[in-house]
């Protein structure tokens, strides 16, 4: 199969086309025909052999060459095979699904049954393929860990990116009063995916306006904003929700009120993903696709940063 592989750390262009063997599927593994596959900071993390996380990143992705060889966590496409064990899907389901370890930079790509779900039937796999990463980190911010409620404030920061597109919808499905903090041209984005307010962050400080909410979700990470500078615009009993696990480990080990997020993807998140999604509360924001040949060009336009939404590489061209 063809696959996009790196065999050394190091910036985009270590990534190359390559013919490898087409993978098998463990017991409890689901073989998919990737249609298309979505770019997540991770890729970068793995693909620059980053030392992040007291060290977890180097030993996930492998400390002097690259464990894994095939990067891309995310999928979607169509069913080739299944492991023996494997109960919920057959040859021919359209899927998507995220694996803990990547390889969906690649024509097939083994996920465990557990992190794989029927696709929304009405997005196209390049839709349905940015979902799963990014869309579970928003689930699991604003309804497993906190359970926001009606009537409760909330604020994205960094709305406008691959997990914020999602964390708006997400959170307007519980609660009317969603703020979003983007940049100026993300802002009419913002106020269509639904946010009562949009605050324009290189305007305006929301730490500074007077306004309180009930949880701030910290969608952007790299240490951008902090729980300590965000108190002041926390109500009494206030969270504050993070992407960024170093902070959470390193400063705020012992507060109740920070919550980190880390790497949630299961089959009973993507199903109720997959319902909101055709019942059209949540969508899929792509920025821009790639055919797979062109990945490393997926990753130096990621690596800009300021995305609308998701990079999606196109694996195979499919409506
Ligand atoms: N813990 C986990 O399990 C987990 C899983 C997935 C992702 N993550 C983390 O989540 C973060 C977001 O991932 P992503 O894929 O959504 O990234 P992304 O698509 O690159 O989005 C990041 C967004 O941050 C905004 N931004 C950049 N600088 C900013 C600033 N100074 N203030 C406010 N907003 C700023 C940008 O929007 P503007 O153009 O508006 O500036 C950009 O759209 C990353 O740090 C990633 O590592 C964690």
């Amino acid at each position: 199969m063809k696959a996009i592989v790196y065999e050394e750390f190091g910036n985009p262009d270590v990534l190359e086309l390559k013919e490898v063997e087409k993978p098998v599927p463990k017991d409890n593994e689901v073989l998919i025909k990737v249609h298309a596959t979505s770019v997540n900071a991770i890729d970068m993390i793995f693909r620059s052999g980053a030392t992040l996380l007291f060290g977890v990143t180097k030993l996930m992705a492998g400390f002097r060459k690259p464990k894994a060889k095939i990067l891309g966590f995310d999928a979607s496409g169509e069913v080739d095979s299944v492991g023996k064990k494997v109960t919920k899907f057959k040859k021919g389901d359209l899927v998507y699904g995220a694996a803990q370890f990547p390889g969906g930079n690649a024509e097939y790509f083994r996920i465990p049954e557990e992190r794989v779900a029927l696709k929304p039937t009405n997005m196209t796999y390049e839709e349905a393929a940015a979902v799963p990463d990014a869309a579970c980190v928003a689930y699991s911010a604003l309804i497993d860990k906190v359970s926001i409620q009606e009537g409760q404030k909330v604020l994205i920061y960094g709305a406008s990116g691959g997990v914020g597109t999602y964390a708006i919808q997400v959170a307007k499905l519980f609660t009317t009063e969603v703020t979003a903090v983007c940049s100026t041209d993300k802002i009419s984005n913002a106020k269509v995916l639904g946010a009562k307010e949009v605050i324009d962050y290189t305007k305006e400080d929301f730490r500074k306006n007077g306004q309180v909410y009930d949880f701030i979700f910290d969608a952007v990470g790299r240490k951008k904003i902090a729980y300590s500078d965000c108190k002041k615009s926390l109500t009494k009993k206030g969270i504050f929700v993070t992407v960024d696990l170093e902070a959470v480990l390193f400063k705020y080990m012992f507060k109740k009120r920070v919550i980190g997020i880390f790497a949630p993807v299961n089959t009973e998140i993507l199903d109720f993903l997959r319902e909101q999604i055709e019942a059209e509360k949540i969508k899929s924001i792509v920025e821009k696709t790639f055919p797979l040949s062109e990945t490393a060009d997926a990753h130096r336009y990621y690596e800009k940063g300021h995305l609308k939404g998701k990079i999606v590489i196109v694996v195979t061209n499919r409506e």
